[in-house]
């Protein structure tokens, strides 16, 4: 068993919902359970845990089979379909909203479900937390896992641990262009924050300990918009991070999450808004469809069996962030139809600029700037001559 490599798959999908994107209904959770059930039986994954958080249905499973399985993808792929007959036959909200595709080919990645997996030799103790979000992107863990795994005024490990004094390797994503590149921290500091203070793009995908590549941190990079090309619902995102011995502390992985950072994908998936830490009896969304909120949930994974979960944002420790993020709440809904309330318009998952751009098209008139304009800001964000 020592050198076996235990997967973590977590694998989820907004398959429809009680009371618009409020929370999912406990008879898709059964559903999708029954089929983890059988799976589990036929040996086919070592074990799971399903939850939610909003409206978004959460497979969480260990297995042996690697990342990318397309065995395990189908149990997951499966378990939605059968969540989705339920959700069907109870009206739920938006049924099937995250499931783009009708037949599966092997891989739920750009099917619409958002997937996060690892693949590692166990530790003798091995603490994970799984970090799933709604109402958000899966860049809303940029800044959480730069300051987890590069910032030492946050994480203590990076100064006073020898296994960490080394650094991290931050593989990013560009989402756009179907890129990817690796930084070395803190060594490339500024050159990856200059990325990724750029969240609808630049997403941090995976974090490898720079001393022995051993990985530390995955996070899921579909982004529903970009795979559909309309509108489908926002990507809310899934992390999984693994701590302690070596690896940041689940103290040092969780106080990020202190500041309720503004984030992308509040009502519909067009707004910022304040990611607030809550516990699962709190992981559903009210006001104006939010605030998005995030659950940890911390795993010990023992001979691939995961041990827990401990629900680790129930916590007084984070009522202050809750109440800061309320604040917030309060102070960007004042803003109305405004940004940066409300998203750039390249970023918008819901827009009548171009009908109101193309009524308007015979009204608009010459105007005297009193220069001629040189520069343009064009969808993309980028400047043009
Ligand atoms: P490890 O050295 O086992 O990661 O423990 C550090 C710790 O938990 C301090 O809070
Ligand atoms: P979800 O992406 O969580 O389904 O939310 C969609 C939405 O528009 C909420 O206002
Ligand atoms: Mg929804
Ligand atoms: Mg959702």
């Amino acid at each position: 068993m020592a050198e076996e490599r235990v997967t973590i798959s977590v694998i989820k999908a907004d398959i429809g919902s009680l009371a618009g994107h409020h929370k999912v209904h406990p008879d898709t959770i059964l559903a999708a359970s029954r089929v983890l059930v059988e799976a589990k039986k036929n040996g086919k994954i070592k074990s799971f845990y399903v939850t939610h958080v909003g409206d978004d249905l959460q497979l969480i499973m260990t297995h042996f089979k690697g990342v990318d399985n397309p065995e395990v993808h189908e149990i997951a792929w499966n378990a939605f379909k059968e969540a989705t007959k339920v959700a069907k036959e109870l009206g739920l909200y938006a049924a099937g909203q995250d499931l783009l595709s009708d037949a599966f080919s092997g891989n739920v990645r750009g099917m619409g479900p958002g997937v996060a997996e690892m693949e590692f030799v166990e530790r003798p103790s091995e603490p994970v937390i799984v970090f799933m979000a709604d109402k958000t992107e899966p860049g809303a863990f940029n800044l959480p896992l730069y300051r987890i795994f590069a910032d030492p005024f946050n994480t203590a490990g990076l100064v006073i641990d020898p296994r960490m004094h080394d650094g991290f390797i931050f593989q990013v994503m560009d989402v756009y262009e179907g890129q990817v590149v690796e930084l070395s921290l803190p060594e490339e500091m500024y050159d990856l924050l200059a990325l990724i203070g750029t969240p609808s793009r630049y997403i941090i995908k995976r974090v490898f300990r720079k001393s022995d590549r051993e990985i530390g941190a995955v996070v899921s990079s579909e982004r529903l918009s970009l795979i559909a090309g309309r509108y489908v619902g926002k990507d809310d995102p899934v992390m999984i991070v693994r701590a302690q011995s070596g690896f940041p502390a689940v103290g040092e992985v969780l106080e990020p999450f202190s500041f309720p950072h503004l984030v992308a994908g509040w009502m519909r998936g067009s707004h910022h808004g304040p990611l607030m830490p809550v516990g699962l009896k709190d992981a559903k969304m009210t006001r104006f469809d939010g605030p998005p909120r995030v659950v940890a949930l911390g795993f010990q994974i023992k001979n691939g069996e995961l041990i827990g979960p401990a629900d680790l944002f129930d916590d007084p420790a984070f009522d202050e962030t809750r109440r800061l993020a309320q604040q917030i709440t309060d102070y960007m809904r004042r803003h109305g139809p405004f940004m940066p309330h409300r998203l750039g318009p390249e970023e918008m998952e819901y827009t009548t600029l171009p009908e109101v751009l193309e009524k308007l098209k015979k009204r608009f008139k010459p105007a005297d700037l009193g220069y001629k304009p040189h520069a343009k800001t064009g969808d993309s964000g980028e400047i043009h001559d």
